[in-house]
C-alpha cells in the first residue's frame, strides 16, 4: 500500500545544524520520534537537502491529502513531535486544523501552505 503522505525534514545547509540559530538534531532521534508517533508505514519520512526557505531553518514540509504544509523553526524535539502528532490526527481526519501550538510555525511557500507568506 502506498504511503498516504510525505514529510521532508530538511537537513540541508542551514537546517539541522547549529548555525543560523537552528538546533542540531540527529536523524536517528527524529526517526525514533516519527516511529513513536505511529506513522511508520503510513507516511514517508525523508531527510532532504535544502528545500528553499533557509532563513526559516529548521524547515519541515508535509504533503498530505493533496495539501502542502510548511513549518519553520522546528527547533526542538517537542515541535517535531507536535508536527508528527498533527500528521497522525490528519491522516484519519483530513480537515483537522493545525493546533495552536503549530500555528506560529506554519507558513506559505511553493505549493501552498497555511500561514503568512515569507517576505
Ligand atoms: S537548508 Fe533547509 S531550507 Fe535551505
Amino acid at each position: 500500500m502506498a504511503d498516504a503522505g510525505l514529510i521532508f525534514a530538511c537537513f540541508g545547509c542551514c537546517c539541522g545544524h547549529t548555525n543560523n540559530g537552528a538546533a542540531r538534531f540527529s536523524r536517528p532521534a527524529t526517526r525514533r520520534a516519527f516511529d513513536a508517533a505511529g506513522l511508520q508505514g503510513r507516511v514517508r519520512l525523508a531527510f532532504s537537502e535544502c528545500l528553499g526557505p533557509c532563513s526559516e531553518a529548521n524547515v519541515v514540509f508535509v504533503y498530505l491529502h493533496g495539501r502542502a504544509l510548511w513549518f519553520k523553526r522546528i527547533n526542538t524535539p517537542d515541535l517535531f513531535q507536535a508536527v508528527f502528532a498533527h500528521v497522525r490526527a490528519a491522516l484519519s481526519a483530513p480537515d483537522t486544523s493545525l493546533p495552536d501550538t503549530l500555528m506560529p510555525y506554519s507558513f506559505s511557500w511553493t505549493g501552498g501552505g497555511v500561514g503568512p507568506e515569507l517576505a
